[in-house]
């Protein structure tokens, strides 16, 4: 009976094709809105970043990122044949400076940079040399009203983040002050979203002919950036908005979607009993309605959300032996880490060790049932499928309205026999796409199931690379600071 509650609980998180090709064109509709008018929820953010990288850039900058899993401060040696030498230094952000003040925060950003200037650049520091400052590329991966490649206005947080005080600043500038005050000989040069910096470092390491259509992250959050036509970001020209100057000459520009905020009107997204009780209890209800379904910050909410469902039908029997810890992370919001999932989707031992083990190192329960484990595994597979399966909604989305699919079945046309045609490629990186085990595959499915339901998508999905750009964000600001 037990498994069987846990199935129906697992169900209500399918995701049929029909509502991923309903997904689909509300993400089309809503693209083209984004594009128009400023302050949509969708925000469409024009970045100034209006030429590609192709690998043969070179130097050594500076690149901070704040907004993953750790804070890291690197330096990137570009080498200029597509490759390049990273040290990096990683800090967890302390949970208080998430919801403190933005000088709290921003100091403790300066110092981790002091820290590491002091150690891997100390010739910087010298008296003769004192006058050559460090460029510094800055991910700092919340939505910014970007208004110049090293100023932008922080519009609101996401992923946990809440400090009041910084809304509608200038986050360089919060961070130029408080390197400043350290007397560090780094200059931020450059001001970019994760999403961007994965776009540019995957066009440097992998250039195509055709260049890197889209960045994405799946990780503790979820967006994607893209390379757009000046023409189509319609805003851009609206003389009563004020965006700043750009260099027009490719013809082209990146755009940071914030997709995660995709349809928080919620006319498309699905909706569970679980996904109503994390939004109630996030410091941000109704907003990021996509990025709460999809990325890893929110993953293990849903799935405690779940199981405490189910223990009201039997999961966890007390009156056979097995004990939960009821302070502990099963009644504690936000404690179960989306690695948890992982694991246990990769469980296929015949008893469900790996789960039970989990259970007990991560949940407080001790003791579990091979049944408990069964039927934590369903929800689990049901909530890492369906965020896979929407994921796909983005990329198809862009592959389609861009025109890059268009020119890949042109190109596929003419072809001569045999002949390769260049896929549409996709940079990724964070951890929910690198470490949710079939991510890639099931998200492929639902391009798959899209094809036949959405017009212009048929034989999407063979039309699409995907690959990994490793800690990109870093190499991508570099690159970024570089031209600045
Ligand atoms: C990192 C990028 O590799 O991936 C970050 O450098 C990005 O900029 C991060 O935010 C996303 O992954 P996660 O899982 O750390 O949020
Ligand atoms: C959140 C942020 C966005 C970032 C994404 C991935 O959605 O708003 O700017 O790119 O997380 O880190």
């Amino acid at each position: 009976a037990l498994l069987a509650k846990a199935r129906s609980i697992g169900a209500e998180f399918v995701y049929e094709p029909e509502d991923v090709a309903k997904g689909v064109r509300e993400y089309l509709n809503l693209m083209e809105q984004g594009l128009k008018h400023s302050k949509q929820a969708m925000t469409m953010i024009p970045t100034y970043v209006t030429a590609v990288p192709n690998g043969t850039e070179k130097g050594v900058y500076l690149a901070v990122d704040l907004g993953g899993t750790n804070f890291r401060v690197c330096s990137i040696h570009l080498h200029g044949d597509s490759k390049f030498t990273l040290t990096q230094a990683k800090t967890p952000i302390p949970k208080e400076l998430m919801i403190g003040t933005s000088k709290g925060l921003f100091s403790f950003l300066a110092k981790q940079i002091e820290d590491f200037v002091k150690k891997h650049h100390s010739d910087h520091f010298e008296p003769e040399t004192s006058y050559s400052q460090l460029k510094l590329g800055f991910t700092f991966s919340f939505p910014v009203e970007q208004v110049a490649l090293n100023k932008g206005y922080l519009i609101r947080w996401t992923k946990g983040f809440d400090i009041q005080d910084a809304i509608g600043k200038d986050v360089c500038e919060l961070l130029q002050t408080e390197i400043d005050a350290l007397d560090l000989p780094v200059r931020v040069v450059a001001l970019v979203n994760d999403t961007v910096g994965t776009l540019m470092a995957r066009s440097y390491t992998s250039p195509g002919k055709a260049g890197t259509l889209l960045g994405a992250i799946f990780g503790t959050g979820t967006n994607g950036a893209y390379v757009e036509k000046l023409p189509r970001i319609s805003k851009l020209f609206n003389k009563t908005e004020n965006y700043g100057e750009y260099d027009s000459s490719s013809g082209v520009m990146v755009i940071n979607t914030e997709w995660g905020a995709f349809d928080n009107a919620m006319k498309v997204l699905p909706d569970t009993p679980y996904d109503r009780a994390l939004d109630k209890n996030s410091v941000n209800p109704g907003m990021q309605m996509f990025e709460k379904r999809v990325s890893g910050m929110f993953l293990g909410e849903i799935l405690r959300n779940a199981i405490v469902a189910l223990m009201a039908d039997g999961l966890f029997n007390v009156a056979h032996g097995t004990s939960i810890d009821e302070n502990g992370p099963l009644f504690t919001p936000w404690s179960i880490d989306t690695s948890a999932l992982s694991t246990i989707q990769a469980d296929y031992t015949s008893s469900y060790t790996l789960t039970k083990q989990l259970l007990e190192r991560d949940m407080g329960v001790s003791a579990a049932s091979t049944g408990d484990a069964m039927a934590v595994k369903a929800l689990v597979y049901g909530i890492g499928k369906r965020s896979a399966r929407l994921s796909a909604i983005p990329i198809a989305a862009t592959a389609i309205a861009t025109g890059a699919y268009e020119k890949y079945k042109l190109a596929k046309a003419e072809a001569a026999e045999g002949e390769e045609v260049e896929k549409i490629d996709i940079g990724v990186d964070g951890s929910v796409v690198e470490y949710y085990p079939g991510f890639e595959r099931y998200l492929r499915e639902a391009l798959r199931d899209i094809q036949p339901l959405v017009h212009g998508a048929a034989g999407l999905e063979e039309a699409i690379r995907i690959g990994i750009a490793k800690d990109g964000s870093g190499v991508g600001a570099a690159l970024i600071a570089l031209v600045a």
